[in-house]
């Protein structure tokens, strides 16, 4: 079956020092819930400059640390880029792609997205595919109809052979402390894994967009949802162990 997953984008936060400090931390507090490791997964994915030094100091720990962006290619005359080559050698096993503000802020389209989603897969990074509509698309009632959408362009050049998480994220409820029903999430990941085929069943799906340990309960007892994406409520140590207390319990 699938195994949770509580993952935190920490996105431009956290110098490498700050980042160090937290995996030490986190490892003090994870000894102190041995049973995390069987029940659910767990990934940091810091800005890139402190991905090789957190795995560092989370090395043999069992948690996992990720990118939040990838470029494609593999090595070149690219001045800026980071390939999924270089970001997996740094210690990365995860990269979140499409997330919303990359859509919005670095103008990312669904092909670029696409392409991103191969990048990664070829150099054995798990993309965690982000989709989610705007509040105007959400007012209008055609949420369903958006995520799909974005889904199937996303996963265009998906190799149905590599692992995939998706990330369903409404963009009106990142950083905004409002959730969506969990039912009407929790229909939404059904929809998306009838969607995907056969393999829908083992691709895990995770909700994202102002969890926190205040909520994340009912998200964790939902049979299609499969984890959260959490940016803000990641940031403090204290508060990503009781989330993850909760998601073991
Ligand atoms: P948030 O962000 O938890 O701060 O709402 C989630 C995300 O953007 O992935």
């Amino acid at each position: 079956m699938r195994k949770p997953l509580l993952a935190a984008n920490w996105k431009m936060y956290k110098t490498v020092a700050e980042s160090r400090a937290y995996g030490r931390s986190l490892l003090q507090q994870l000894a102190a819930i041995p049973q995390w490791r069987d029940a659910c997964d767990v990934l940091i994915c810091p800005p890139a400059p402190s991905i090789w030094p957190l795995s560092q100091v989370l090395v043999e720990s069992g948690v996992r640390i990720g990118a939040q962006n990838v470029d494609k290619g593999r090595e070149g005359a690219v001045t800026g880029a980071l390939s999924g080559y270089l970001l997996h050698e740094a210690g990365a096993d995860f990269v979140i792609v499409g997330h919303s503000e990359r859509r919005q802020l670095f103008a990312e389209t669904d092909e670029m997205i696409a392409q991103k989603v191969q990048a990664a897969q070829e150099n054995r990074l798990v993309p965690i595919v982000c989709v989610g509509e705007t509040q105007e698309q959400h007012e209008a009632g055609i949420t369903e109809a958006v995520v799909l959408k974005q889904m199937d362009a996303a996963l265009k050049n998906w190799d149905r052979s590599a692992p995939l998480t998706l990330a369903y994220e409404p963009i009106w409820a990142i950083g905004s402390g409002q959730v969506p029903a969990v039912e009407t999430v929790n229909n939404l990941a059904r929809k998306m894994r009838s969607q995907l085929g056969r393999e829908g069943e083992r691709v895990r799906i995770l909700y994202g967009g102002s969890v926190s340990s205040q909520n994340i309960e009912r998200f964790c007892q939902a049979s299609d949802i499969d984890g959260a994406l959490v940016g803000g409520a990641s940031l403090k140590v204290m508060e990503l162990i009781a989330m993850l207390k909760t998601c073991v319990k």
